[in-house]
């Protein structure tokens, strides 16, 4: 089976078994095979945060499991739930169509509802974890459906415990989100704040910041569908206090932003741009011409190509900043 239609960078590679996964039944079903179970597997959703390398010896289960529904409310919240398959622009523009605050500034984010608390998605200084409730997820150790609660998920920094010791094991099937019935915008972003701006919009609705938000990374990010890419390709490196300091003298304009711990997260794009990788390209792997943070297919690149250009990119800010670049997707 070709994996091309199933990731966004457009990688033409095959695995070895694919499956479309439409209900929790398919995965008690894979547990129950002892042929399947010997397979490595790899769940997919929107494939948008993924970098195949090679083909891939196991089972590929296409995360299919659908749903939206209002599950409940309190005082302070509004909790609804959505399946694992689902787009999440798809249920951000659901809760916008209802009114509801809090999922806007994640708009426009490519992948799907289970893939969010993977990688803990974020923008615009909202984090999926500031709307985590809960989740279920089906555990291929002990093949029954287990709860996670926000501090069982260890979310980071684009990070969480399915990137890391849950990473073969749990498959999330659906999500809980917490949405805040006292919605305020989130109007730390200076990109935002001036958008609104320049539209007229004093006093925004929950819609109209996603809406904002939709046409900013609409200007600035590549569409997958276009142009394969994985959005941001590296994560921006938190540094020591120090090393800012140290850096601004040389770099006065280097955008960084304070952390809770005193350190600082320098943009990444940045770094990259002032390399001069911004739009250059190796055969058809590149760097993207609006965002150096985006590395893009521009047909047949292979994986491996895509990993030599983001190691050589990783030597050259290593050699002028001092500053080690970690990638943000997960290889395969
Ligand atoms: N910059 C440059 N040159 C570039 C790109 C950026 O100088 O080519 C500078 C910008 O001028 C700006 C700063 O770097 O001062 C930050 O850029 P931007 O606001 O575009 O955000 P980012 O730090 O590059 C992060 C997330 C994005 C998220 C945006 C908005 C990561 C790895 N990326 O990007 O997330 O949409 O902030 O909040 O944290 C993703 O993870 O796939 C993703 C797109």
């Amino acid at each position: 089976v070709s994996l091309k239609p199933f990731n966004t960078f457009g990688m033409d590679v095959t695995a070895l078994a694919y499956m479309e996964v439409k209900a929790v039944d398919d995965l008690v079903r894979v547990y129950g095979d002892a042929r399947l179970m010997t397979l490595p597997r790899l769940v997919i959703g929107g494939g948008s945060n993924l970098l195949l390398t090679g083909c891939f010896e196991g089972l590929v289960m296409h995360m299919g499991i659908k749903g939206i529904c209002l599950e409940k409310e309190d005082a302070e919240y509004i909790y609804l739930r959505a399946a694992a398959g689902e787009k999440w622009h798809d249920l951000v523009l659901w809760t916008l169509e209802k009114g509801f605050g809090g999922l806007e500034n994640l708009s426009w984010i490519p992948g799907t509802v289970g893939a969010a608390p993977v990688q803990n998605i974020g923008a615009y200084g909202v984090e999926v974890q500031d709307r985590f409730f809960s989740l279920r997820a089906f555990d291929f150790e002990s093949g029954e459906i287990v709860e996670l609660g926000r501090s069982d998920c260890r979310f980071g920094y684009r990070d969480s415990i399915f990137k890391n010791a849950m990473k073969n094991r749990l498959v999330i099937v659906d999500v809980t989100f917490a949405l805040p019935k006292n919605w305020h915008p989130n109007k730390g972003y200076a990109e935002v704040e001036k958008e609104l701006e320049r539209v007229g919009i004093a006093d925004p609705s929950p819609a109209e910041v996603g809406r904002t938000i939709m046409q900013i990374r609409q200007r600035k990010l590549p569409n997958p569908a276009v142009l394969g890419n994985a959005g941001s390709f590296f994560k921006n490196p938190t540094v020591p206090a120090e090393k800012l300091f140290r850096l601004k003298s040389e770099y006065p304009e280097i955008p960084a932003y304070s952390q809770p711990d005193g350190r600082y997260r320098i943009a990444a794009g940045w770094l990259i741009d002032r390399c001069g990788w911004k739009g250059r390209r190796i055969g058809d792997a590149g760097v993207c011409e609006k965002q150096a943070l985006v590395l893009v297919n521009y047909g047949n690149a292979t994986g491996k190509d895509i990993l030599a250009l983001a190691e050589a990119i990783e030597r050259d800010v290593f050699d002028r900043f001092s500053i080690r670049l970690e990638p943000e997707p997960v290889f395969v």
